[in-house]
């Protein structure tokens, strides 16, 4: 039967979920995600949340390596809105990469899209989102990639069970758009009212006297499990942290790690990490803490919001009675920093078929500085400052913040029909328009020095890749009006991670620290909060491609630019023709930037 041919009531009433075998082994498995607004009660108040088929977070897509997927987008919420497959690396298939007006017409309310993509060359957690500003706080889900001849391929012990830890936000708001119009606009500040395990806020929070529900997992003594940990959250890196129990991490971002044996996780948003925990401790309860971790002042401080789990050992004898109080781990500093660097620094990748070598040679050079300043709200000059209600504070990349532009059509398309379509796109310059002490802690409050060095410009910011270049980015982390780290995920590739460093990167002396033996490879690269980080590239998928901070009040603030990848001289590495049911209604009529999803 094809599903495909329902009626799409009728689709969603009988069959969320399919899976056609294929003949080569692989099959295509198919979902359908209704987007509904349901109540959700906590902290003693409804709110309207919009998720997929009823559920926080959204259905697990799981499938085999090279399987086929087709996910059908029943849009019934108020909102329009896009789905982007975080770290798929969609190869000549940029067309279901999810970005509204990019790739894309976003999938209006009461309208219907179908995404069709390969999961091929991959293995591990990804995961999916929508791709509207902040509705991915509650629009989002897991997608697990296994290996072909199934858990006994895995370059590990097989696991006795696989669990996803989501860790999340809850917002008690109903139009989460309105958190994006606040920090593109910076008229005020929104902030979520609890950390989430897999959508429960945990026994941290309560509300006269109702304490929340926490997340459970039982284990049996001397099991292993395989965790797939994703951070899903708007707003911060965690720490993820169990009580009595290791983590051997095995994989990020899909790709595998040197198991590297932790007690800490660090995570940014936008990154996924595979664990292997073995059940080893004496039989009881055990707390899982996500914290989240913050620059110290002079940066604002924000409310410490963790969330805590519990794993509790089924059949231990003793030690086990559900009124027991759980051991709780000892949680670093919020403020402490190096233990994230420490963590990322210490993944190397593993040796493996799917991994391919590091190429050695280099096309392209980028240095891409990371920071906040200001633009005026009205003409070119304006009063600077703490105080001052002149200006908006804008997130940058070489000192231009990313503005939605204002088309009729998704620069994929135009670019597709004729890339000199796209040309008045402004590029991202190789360098920095200014050198300075750029992680100088002086930089953080506004004063003087800061003051001259804020002035921005707002542009649509994009960068051409000829097909096959190998392309090098420095990202370098500011001190400019705060010290936060930056999680920077480029769509449709993996970047080789090379090397990291504290301070300003000086070409001549950390060249020679870069790894190209086994460096991790990677869709989402944390920028050391004061610090830098080495990627390397090859622009092997021809499209337009979003590559921005997955911190979304640094997107919505503009830490964005487009890199195009142009076609390649076969067919075989050139973008084919969009799908044939692709979106095109609205051709004529002009979205301005607020349209694209509300
Ligand atoms: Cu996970 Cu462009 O995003």
């Amino acid at each position: 039967m094809d599903s495909r041919s329902l009626p799409v009531a009728a689709t969603a009433a009988l069959i969320f979920f399919s899976v056609i075998a294929l003949s080569a082994g692989t099959a295509i498995v198919e979902h359908t995600f209704v987007v509904t607004q349901v109540t959700m009660t906590h902290l003693c108040k409804d709110t309207l949340v919009t998720v997929v088929n009823g559920q926080l977070p959204g259905p697990a897509i799981e499938v085999t390596e090279g399987d086929s997927i087709a996910v059908h987008v029943v849009n019934k919420s108020p909102f329009n809105l896009t789905i982007h497959w975080h770290g798929v690396r969609q190869l000549l298939n940029c067309w279901a990469d999810g970005v509204p007006m990019i790739t894309q017409r976003p999938i209006l309310p009461d309208h219907n899209f179908t995404y069709r993509f390969d999961a091929s060359g991959q293995e591990g957690t990804l995961w999916w989102h929508a791709h509207v500003p902040c509705l991915r706080a509650t629009i989002h889900g897991i997608l697990i990639i296994r290996p072909r001849h199934g858990a006994i391929s895995y370059p590990f012990p097989k696991p006795h069970k696989e669990i996803p830890i989501i860790i999340g936000e809850w917002w008690d708001l109903e139009d989460l758009g309105q958190v994006d119009r606040h920090l593109r606009h910076y008229v005020a500040d929104d902030y979520f009212k609890a950390s989430t395990i897999n959508a429960k806020l945990g026994d941290l929070y309560n509300c006269s006297g109702v304490v929340e529900e926490a997340y459970k997992l039982d284990l049996e003594p001397g099991k292993t499990y395989l965790l797939r940990v994703l951070n899903a959250a708007l707003f911060s890196e965690y720490y993820l942290k169990i009580a009595g129990h290791k983590f051997i991490v095995v994989a990020g971002d899909a790709n595998y790690v040197s198991p590297y044996t932790t007690d800490t996780i660090a995570i940014a948003p936008g990154q996924t990490f595979d664990a292997l925990v073995v059940a080893d401790a004496s039989p009881g309860r055990y707390y899982m803490v996500a914290m989240p971790n913050q620059p110290p002042k002079p940066d604002y401080q924000s409310p410490v919001l963790p969330t805590r789990g519990v794993l509790q050992y089924s059949n231990g004898a003793g030690g086990n009675q559900p009124g027991d109080v759980p051991m709780s781990p000892e949680m670093p500093d919020n403020h402490n920093h190096m233990l994230s660097f420490y963590f990322h620094g210490n993944l190397t990748s593993l040796h493996h078929p799917r991994h391919l070598p590091v190429p050695k040679r280099i096309d392209e050079r980028l240095f891409i500085t990371l920071g906040l300043g200001s633009v005026c709200r009205q003409g070119q000059s304006c009063e600077r400052g703490a105080e001052s209600d002149e200006v908006i504070v804008v997130a940058t990349m070489n000192n231009i913040s990313y503005e939605l532009p204002t088309v009729s059509r998704p620069l994929l398309e135009a670019h597709y029909q004729n890339p000199s379509n796209i040309d008045w796109l402004q590029e991202l310059p190789d360098v920095p328009p200014r050198v300075f002490n750029f992680t100088d802690n002086s930089l953080i409050p506004t004063g003087p020095k800061e003051e001259q060095l804020e002035p921005t410009s707002k542009a649509a910011l994009a960068r051409r890749f000829r097909y096959g270049a190998v392309v090098d980015v420095v990202f370098q982390s500011t001190s400019m009006l705060q010290s936060e780290s930056n999680p920077m995920h480029l769509h449709g590739h993996d970047m080789f991670v090379l090397a990291q460093g504290s301070g300003n990167y000086d070409m001549e002396r950390d060249v020679a620290k870069y790894n190209l033996v086994n460096p991790p490879l990677v869709n989402t690269v944390l920028v050391p909060r004061l610090g830098w980080v080495a990627v390397r590239f090859i622009a092997d998928n021809p499209g337009v491609w979003y590559m921005h901070c997955h911190f979304e009040f640094h997107q919505s603030m503009g830490m964005i630019a487009l890199f195009i990848v142009e076609d390649g001289p076969t067919a075989n590495t050139s973008l084919p023709s969009p799908p044939v049911d692709f979106l095109t209604y609205g051709d004529d009529n002009n979205l301005m930037p607020d349209e694209y999803y509300l």
